[in-house]
């Protein structure tokens, strides 16, 4: 790497190599405004995947060969001081966009210190690597699970936060976001956007990259999606005793290349003037679709069948859940474009072409 590459103004993206993180870098690099800026990747890959024979995560790959455009990438936890001062130190970050958590909210109950460890020491270690540094900046992954269970629907910011949690993973994501509050009480040089995402799903348009699962999946769609390209026998509806249409939960199901543009309109306001403080913002669609209106789209998109059998509700699930997005558009002239038919149609480009995720590609 030479100087003059590295010294060029730089977007550090810790967790950049799961699922929503490789969908916002392949944003920034498709984005012609974006080209002024050096991507750089900072992950562990406890939840993603690199192949014995290739340096870099196997999304981020595709993504510098989709993009003709070069990734940064270090193999790093964010609760490595030394590791992150190093980074900070070698390229000119201006921003931090930090996706990088543990995410999975039943394990969390099992493993709450392993939860607290990553996603809050990792959160302030990094923190402190960015004050250190100057960096400022930042943008968020938070969750509408801060929320918890909904007062009233549809959910907008001013909602109060971290009652009745269920779960150490939803607290992680509430705790953070007071310890961001605090940061930017202590000292107004920080720009804070909390970007509280509904349910992430879909792929991007192309089918190359998608959402890969360890293990048998924790959410909805790629449990789907996984039934319909034959890998698992049946989904499990938990619950359809709901007050919702059909008695299954309702969502707000957001494309997750939308969800991606949410970050690169969130990095722009930093050149507003005047702009700072902490700022939380729901990026969803404002449309909720429950269980059985998902099976319904994804098996018109794909032409399979998916099997399914109602069970009993799952521990902490509320019944419905869906956002008013208006300040997004207000705030950053985002809002979400894609459809239902599209989230489904490229979960099924994706998953049908890799039915084993990127040990496919
Ligand atoms: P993901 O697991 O696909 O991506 C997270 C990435 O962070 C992974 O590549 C993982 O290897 C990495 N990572 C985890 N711990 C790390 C550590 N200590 N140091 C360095 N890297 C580490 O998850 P995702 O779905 O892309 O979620 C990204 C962020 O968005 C997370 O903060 C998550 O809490 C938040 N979020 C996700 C959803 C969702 O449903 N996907 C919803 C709301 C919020
Ligand atoms: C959606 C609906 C289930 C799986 C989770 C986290 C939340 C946020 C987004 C990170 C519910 C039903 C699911 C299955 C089912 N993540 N379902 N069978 O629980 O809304 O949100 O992801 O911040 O914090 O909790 O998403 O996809 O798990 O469930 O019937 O096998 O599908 O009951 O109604 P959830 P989900």
């Amino acid at each position: 790497q030479d100087a003059e590459t590295i010294m060029a103004p730089a977007i550090l993206v810790t967790g950049g190599a799961g699922y929503v993180g490789s969908h916002t870098v392949m944003s920034l690099l498709e984005r012609s405004e974006s080209v002024e800026f050096e991507i750089v990747v900072v992950d562990n890959l406890t939840n993603a995947y690199r192949s014995d024979d290739q340096k870099k995560p196997e999304p981020l790959r595709i993504i510098e060969e989709m993009t003709g455009k070069k990734i940064h990438f270090y193999e790093l936890d964010i609760r490595d001081r030394e590791g992150l001062n190093k980074i900070f130190a070698a390229h000119s970050i201006e921003c931090v966009i930090h996706f990088a958590a543990l995410k999975a909210v039943g394990e969390s109950v099992e493993k709450p210190l392993e939860y607290y460890q990553a996603n809050i020491s990792g959160t302030c270690t990094l923190f402190e690597a960015m004050r250190k540094h100057g960096v400022y900046k930042l943008v968020y992954s938070s969750s509408c699970t801060v929320y918890g269970e909904p007062e009233k629907l549809p959910l907008d910011e001013s909602h109060p936060t971290g009652q009745g949690l269920a779960s150490p993973y939803g607290r992680s994501k509430f705790f953070c976001e007071e310890i961001m509050k605090d940061l930017c009480r202590s000292d107004p040089k920080w720009m804070v956007i909390s970007l509280r995402y509904f349910n992430p799903v879909g792929a991007h348009h192309s089918g190359r990259i998608g959402e890969d699962p360890t293990g048998i999946p924790n959410n909805l769609m790629p449990f789907i999606s996984q039934v319909a390209v034959g890998r698992l026998k049946e989904l499990l509806v938990f619950g359809n005793d709901y007050p919702t249409i059909d008695g299954t939960g309702v969502r707000d199901y957001i494309h997750v290349e939308d969800l991606a543009e949410g970050h690169v309109k969130a990095i722009k306001l930093f050149k507003q003037p005047g702009f700072s403080g902490f700022h939380a913002v729901n990026l969803g669609t404002g449309t909720g679709y429950s269980v059985l209106q998902m099976v319904a789209a994804f098996e018109r998109a794909s032409g399979r069948r998916v099997p399914l059998r109602v069970t009993g509700r799952r521990a902490g699930d509320v019944a419905a859940n869906y956002a008013d997005v208006s300040l997004a558009l207000r705030l950053l002239g985002w809002r979400a474009t894609r459809t239902l038919a599209d989230m489904c149609r490229h979960t099924w480009a994706w998953q049908s072409a890799h039915p084993q995720g990127f040990r496919d590609c």
